[in-house]
């Protein structure tokens, strides 16, 4: 069976249900009742206490927001942003270090850009680190959109319009672990999905899928998020790290909460058949990114 991690964990329960229950577990901590209910006032908060996670959609709100919301003072939906939406955006660390992330994510492809025809990002949400980026120099390009959430795929087109990209798209409804490409890419890219899977044999046979999906010598570009005890808490604002735990852990008990290792990040790939890894940290060394190399004499 097909499973969509990431977002789905209670949504089959319906949020007004999902706050019924926090009210009552919460009923004797006042502290994680008023940040439960100054979650309910804005639609990102909604969406995390319904999901205990965040979709495409969501990612991509949360990834561009120090371009757009921070800068507008309005969140995706238009209306002022909330004190407690504004701490979340701007302070939590994780979301911080993945605005950082996706900015690298952005550098490092676009130097990869040159040389390659096809990248393909799964899973892709909006697949914005591939649209954004600039193929002036690059003929036929094809983007390649690998996602298990219809709705996401379809909203890529309009994300699209939205960059002016003009290249070739192909949108495919599949699952991460098990997707076919018609021929084999030059780019695979890839972040928000190991980091809700327990199972470090799972992580690895993910990236086996990636490593079968590159031509030989293609690239994988992705991220994991490190253990608590590997961040520089020099670089943390300890109030929202705080605030964080007391949203994110104690009251919804997210399920984006599969911490690796360096060390383990790297045998996983090469394992895999990847060589020549190359990590590039945010600044409190949160939500890395690696660069790997499919071996020109993969198995894969
Ligand atoms: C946190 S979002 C990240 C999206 C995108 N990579 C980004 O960084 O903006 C996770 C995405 O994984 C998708 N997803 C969850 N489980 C999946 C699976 N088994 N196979 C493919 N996609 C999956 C969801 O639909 C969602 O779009």
């Amino acid at each position: 069976m097909k499973q969509l991690l990431a977002h789905k964990a209670a949504s089959d329960i319906g949020f007004t249900t999902q706050v019924e229950r926090l009210r009552t577990q919460f009923k004797e901590s006042p502290q994680y009742l008023s940040l439960l209910e100054e979650l309910c006032q804005f639609p990102l908060g909604r969406f995390l206490i319904e999901n205990k996670g965040i979709d495409g959609y969501w990612t991509d709100v949360v990834v561009n927001h120090p371009t757009r919301g921070r800068v507008k003072g309005i969140n995706s939906e238009g209306e002022p942003l909330t004190p407690l939406e504004q701490k979340v955006l701007d302070e939590a660390p994780t979301f911080l270090a993945t605005q950082q992330r996706y900015q690298i994510f952005r550098q490092q492809l676009q130097k990869l850009v040159p040389d390659c025809q096809r990248l393909l990002s799964v899973p892709s949400g909006l697949m914005s680190e591939l649209l954004s980026l600039d193929y002036a120099d690059c003929k036929g390009v094809e983007l390649i959109a690998v996602d298990l959430d219809r709705n996401i795929l379809n909203s890529i087109a309009e994300n699209a319009k939205n960059y002016s990209f003009k290249g070739e798209l192909q949108l495919i409804e599949d699952d991460a672990w098990r997707f076919e490409v018609d021929k084999q890419v030059d780019v695979i890219t890839s972040n928000g999905l190991n980091i809700y899977v327990e199972k470090d044999e799972k992580v690895e046979a993910l990236y086996r899928q990636y490593c079968k999906a590159l031509k030989p010598n293609g690239h994988f570009v992705g991220s994991f998020l490190t253990p608590i005890d590997s961040w520089d808490m020099d670089k943390i604002n300890v109030e929202a790290l705080q605030l964080q735990k007391s949203i994110f852990v104690d009251l919804l008990g997210v399920n984006w909460q599969q911490y690796r290792t360096e060390k383990l990040t790297r045998e996983q790939l090469e394992r895999a058949g990847f060589v020549d890894i190359e990590f590039i940290y945010d600044e409190a060394k949160i939500f890395p990114t690696f660069v790997a190399r499919k071996q020109a004499l993969s198995q894969n």
